[in-house]
């Protein structure tokens, strides 16, 4: 199979094309990526032999047309996906999340290919902390943040499509990923490595915030399980039920780092915050019969540490400008 897979030098792309060069050693894989901070060709580098890379924009009709062409499936991954920049530069997201997804869109329509967009939990919007209730396909959308809502924004697009022009897509929304590969801009990723470099481990608000943890492989399978078997113009969620407060969290890491919990600090919180993220993924194991691997979360944040402190040559050149960047922002916020 010729697959496109947009976004594949960020996190999840890039842990979804190692696991598809492992698995299935038919696919022949071109990667479509801007290269954006969160995106390194560092991260492909010992699979560079084995990919296509294409440096470019999922919003640049061009490229796009001319690679959708040459493809028999893409799965879309690009995207600006990070909340605390979405507050400060929101036209990068409405770009590539909204503009980017059209630009895909209309090239699957000319060229008859099939797509799978990956998309979030966070377009449903959020839950009440307590509240006895998790997200089911079908819910409205009622996004809060200028990320989830670019990311809905995109999707909407994707479901007009489909209904409007027939072509054949798909849409996952998945909950919060973690595993080897991801930005230290995110929270798992940047507390690990503040512990790791000797720092304080930084909790937004009362640190009650609750999300629905998944592993990076187990997603990945999903959408594998989609691909395969999926009904074009259905909607899947994706997650392993395994809600977890910020704070609770923040102290397994201080537990598997041996740190003291004296290091974790509740800092100024993110404005617009959801309180709390779930969903309902039994569709999928229902009609796919997917379902998650790596439900041991302590084992697998613990290998998740164990990558870190293996991958500093990775991830250390980031590190001290993205504590800048927080740094700023959180005196700005304070004046
Ligand atoms: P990431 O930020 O780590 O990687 C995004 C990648 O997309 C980067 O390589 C970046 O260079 C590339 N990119 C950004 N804009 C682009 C553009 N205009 N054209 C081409 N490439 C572009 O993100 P991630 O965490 O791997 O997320 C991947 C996808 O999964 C996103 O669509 C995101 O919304 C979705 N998602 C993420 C999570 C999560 O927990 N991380 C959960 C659910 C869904
Ligand atoms: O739910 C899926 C979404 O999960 C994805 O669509 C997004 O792309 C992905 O970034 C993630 O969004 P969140 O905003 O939930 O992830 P983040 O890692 O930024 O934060 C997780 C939680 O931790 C959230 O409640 C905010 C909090 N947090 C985050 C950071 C960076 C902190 O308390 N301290 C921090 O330093």
């Amino acid at each position: 199979m010729k697959l496109l897979v947009t976004g594949g030098a960020g996190f999840i792309g890039a842990n979804f094309v190692r696991r598809t060069l492992a698995t299935r050693p038919e696919a022949e894989v071109t990667v479509l990526d801007a290269l954006t901070y969160a995106g390194s060709l560092g991260t492909l580098a010992d699979i560079a032999d084995q990919v296509v890379f294409v440096k470019g924009d999922v919003a640049d009709e061009a490229v796009v047309d001319e690679l959708v062409r040459q493809s028999e499936a893409v799965v879309h991954f690009a995207a600006e996906t990070h909340n605390d920049n979405a507050l400060v530069n929101p036209g990068a997201f409405v770009r590539s999340n909204i503009v980017g997804s059209f630009v895909l869109l209309e090239a699957v329509r000319r060229h008859g290919v099939r797509l799978h967009q990956v998309s979030t939990d966070e377009v449903y919007g959020d839950l009440a902390l307590g509240e006895d209730r998790r997200f089911l396909e079908g819910d409205a959308f009622n996004p809060s943040s200028p990320y989830s809502a670019s990311k809905a924004g995109g999707d909407l697009l994707l479901r007009a499509w489909v209904r409007s022009f027939g072509v054949e897509a798909t849409v996952s929304h998945c909950t919060n990923n973690f595993g080897p590969w991801q930005h230290v801009e995110k929270f798992i990723p940047r507390q690990i490595t503040n512990l790791l470099v000797g720092g304080s481990v930084k909790v937004y608000g009362d640190g009650k915030h609750v999300r629905d943890w998944i592993h990076v492989d187990d997603h990945n399978d999903a959408v594998w399980a989609i691909l395969d078997k999926g009904e074009p113009g259905r909607t899947y969620h994706i997650g392993a039920g395994n809600e977890q407060g910020n704070l609770a969290v923040a102290q397994l890491l201080c537990e598997l780092t041996g740190a003291d919990p004296d290091r974790i600090e509740l800092v100024l919180d993110r404005p617009g915050h959801d309180r709390r993220y779930a969903l309902d993924a039994s569709r999928l194991t229902a009609e796919l019969g997917w379902s998650p691997r790596k439900t041991d979360f302590r084992a697998a944040l613990g290998e998740t540490v164990d990558w870190y402190r293996a991958h500093q040559d990775w991830w250390g050149a980031e590190k001290s400008g993205v504590e800048a960047q927080y740094a700023r922002r959180e005196h700005g916020a304070r004046g």
